[in-house]
């Protein structure tokens, strides 16, 4: 019953259906739609933190009300896909667990710090763009809650992405100064924004099952090249330069031919070992106790209008 149970699903997938929470569905499936959504949830609330960094130090009241709606933007994707992760039977409280004991991974982009106004420039023009390339193709994806999620954050995405981009763009046009910060910007993020893609598809573990089941539509190193394809010519336009001796176009290719990417830091990043993963870590550990009042009253309040109904 489970061979024609599985294959039936299968048949489904490649049929392009939807898969719905209520639908049969392997565990396997189940079990890595909650890991990767469960990621892209704690990846977008963490990814308040390096941002939020710079709220306070805006250059202007224009930059401050733009940057506070992008960081609040993030923590309602974060909601969104908790929402959907929610409906494969894992609760939030769960998932939030995991994040904070160190159990769950967030991206490794997370963990390198702000160090100036000008990285809030490369991480819209940069981050946001990457994630854009890699979260587009899951507005398609088989799991149908995941899928609605991601149409929605991929709007709010692009947004992003040109807030940081228009940054990126009066700096370069700006004092000698100015254009050297974000140079220096792009310098400190790029390699890591490669690195966003996860590993090559030879060391991806889940790629290949993933792409079978259509979670991924798209292998980690073909959607690092269109990143790199669409953001070499911007970087151009900005009149900045890439910080990789080895980039190249392959005329006959028609794609830019990129350096070696540095694994090991990827792999120490993702392990803890970034400039900054403790100060992340710590500053959500510290969110969450500071709110544990508000969500002792939410559940008090819950409580009581039950027992009101009651009556
Ligand atoms: N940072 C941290 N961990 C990573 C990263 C990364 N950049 N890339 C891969 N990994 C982890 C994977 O989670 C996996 O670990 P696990 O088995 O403990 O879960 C391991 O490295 C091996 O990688 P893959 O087998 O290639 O993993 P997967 O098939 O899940 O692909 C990818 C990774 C591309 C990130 C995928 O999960 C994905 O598309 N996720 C949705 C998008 C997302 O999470 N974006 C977050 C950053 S963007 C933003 O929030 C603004």
């Amino acid at each position: 019953l489970e061979e024609r149970r599985t294959a039936r699903f299968q048949a489904r997938i490649d049929a392009d259906e939807k898969i719905e929470p209520v639908d049969w569905m392997p565990e396997a499936y189940r079990k890595t739609l909650v890991r990767q959504i469960s990621q892209h949830a704690h990846s977008e609330v963490v990814g308040m933190l390096p941002e939020g960094n710079w709220i306070g130090r805006a250059p202007s009241l224009r930059r401050k009300a733009v940057l506070l709606a992008k960081v609040q933007d993030e923590g309602g994707h974060g909601l969104y896909l908790y929402a959907a992760a929610e409906t494969l039977g894992v609760s939030r409280q769960e998932m939030v667990e995991q994040l904070l004991s160190g159990a769950a991974k967030y991206s490794s982009i997370f963990n390198y710090p702000t160090l100036s106004w000008a990285d809030i420039g490369a991480i819209g023009w940069l981050v946001d763009g990457a994630a854009i390339m890699n979260q587009v193709p899951i507005c398609r994806c088989s799991f149908g809650p995941y899928a609605r999620a991601m149409q929605r954050i991929c709007k709010e995405e692009s947004f992003h992405q040109r807030q940081g981009y228009e940054i990126m763009l009066q700096l370069s046009r700006g004092t000698p100064e100015q254009k050297q910060m974000a140079q220096d910007a792009l310098d400190r993020w790029w390699w890591p924004s490669l690195m966003m893609f996860g590993p090559p598809d030879g060391e991806s573990q889940h790629g290949a099952q993933g792409m079978a089941w259509k979670i991924k539509l798209f292998g980690n190193d073909e959607l690092r090249q269109k990143f790199v394809d669409v953001t070499v010519p911007q970087a151009e336009y900005l009149g900045l330069t890439m910080p990789d001796p080895d980039l190249r176009f392959d005329e006959a290719a028609g794609h830019y031919r990129f350096g070696a990417i540095d694994w090991d830091e990827f792999k120490r990043v993702v392990k803890g070992g970034g400039p900054v993963a403790r100060d992340r870590m710590k500053a959500r550990r510290r969110a969450y106790d500071d709110g544990a009042w508000v969500r002792e009253a939410a559940l008090a309040h819950a409580e009581k209008k039950r027992a009101r109904r009651a009556e």
